[in-house]
């Protein structure tokens, strides 16, 4: 596939490059600067890549990216996210992502095929288990993350003949690695599941992050939103590659979903 990654230049992004080369899709790097992501990667990966300068909030530059380059998907990672303890200035990422997925729709009417894409949000965005489809566990932490829920908001009001989204929630990310190398050596375990958290159990206890402690209090609530955060965490190579594999299948299974993710070892399992 034609991959975009838009953000490459950032934690995730710039592991997706080598992962996504790795399972063999031609891939474009969107950066708001060429030369940062140049003093980034290795020569070996740079020589491989294309790399497109823009702002993602500028609908013109991203839809003739998508246009001039034949995108078939593209993978939104730009922006940084609010302050767990609601500090600091406001997040753009939901704008950004409201921006490139108005972008996207317009190059999808004009060259008559839609684009798909992936945006990647948080965990808490996801469903909680045995509540009605869409009460989410954003709904019990008050203004958290507003940004995520413009994404989500923006991206399911667009009908999926018009945009493959798919709307990505991984929980803490860490990087296994500073190299910008391809590092997945054994089996990838990461299981994808649509919706909901996969493999997670309501009745966990876990701790939350203090500055989310703080906001939500040590209720059941607190605890169970804890053991989701702390159980789906991941390390950022092992994403990459799961999400490069999983853009080789041409069905677009998780097209009009949004996607948890976890560690289930030894599982032949792919997806839930
Ligand atoms: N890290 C985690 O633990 C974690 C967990 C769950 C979800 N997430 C989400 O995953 C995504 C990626 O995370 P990350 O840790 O890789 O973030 P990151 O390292 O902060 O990277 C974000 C990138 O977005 C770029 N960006 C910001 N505004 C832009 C704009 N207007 N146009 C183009 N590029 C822009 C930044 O570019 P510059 O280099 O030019 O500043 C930066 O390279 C974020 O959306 C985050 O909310 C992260």
């Amino acid at each position: 596939m034609r991959v975009l990654v838009i953000g490459a230049g950032g934690k995730l992004g710039s592991r997706l490059l080598p992962a996504l080369l790795a399972h063999s899709h031609t891939v474009f790097a969107f950066v708001r600067s060429q030369s940062k992501l140049e003093s980034l990667l290795p020569p070996a990966l740079l020589e491989k890549i294309t790399i497109i300068s823009g702002d993602a909030e500028d609908i013109p530059t991203v839809k003739s990216a998508l246009l001039e380059h034949g995108i078939d998907i593209l993978i939104c990672t730009a922006g940084s996210p609010s302050a767990l303890d609601g500090s600091g200035p406001p997040s753009r990422q939901g704008h950004i992502s409201a921006s490139i997925a108005h972008a996207a729709v317009q190059a999808g009417r004009e060259r008559k095929n839609p684009v798909k894409g992936w945006w990647v949000t948080g965990v808490v965005l996801l469903d909680i288990p045995g509540r009605l489809p869409g009460e989410i566990w954003l709904d019990h932490i008050p203004n958290l993350r507003p940004e995520h829920r413009l994404t989500a908001s923006t991206l399911y009001s667009i009908p999926t003949t018009e945009l493959g989204w798919t709307i990505l929630c991984p929980s803490g990310m860490t990087p296994r690695s500073t190299a910008l190398t391809y590092s997945v050596e054994v089996g990838n375990e990461i299981v994808f599941g649509a919706n909901y958290a996969p493999y997670f159990e309501l009745g966990g206890k876990g701790e939350l992050p203090p500055p989310m402690r703080a906001r939500l209090g040590d209720d059941e609530m607190g605890k169970e939103i804890g053991a989701l955060v702390t159980e789906h965490t991941a390390i950022m190579e092992d994403i990459a590659d799961r999400l490069a594999e999983e853009l080789e299948k041409p069905t677009g299974d998780w097209v009009g979903k949004k996607v948890g993710l976890k560690y289930v070892p030894g599982t032949t399992v792919k997806a839930i």
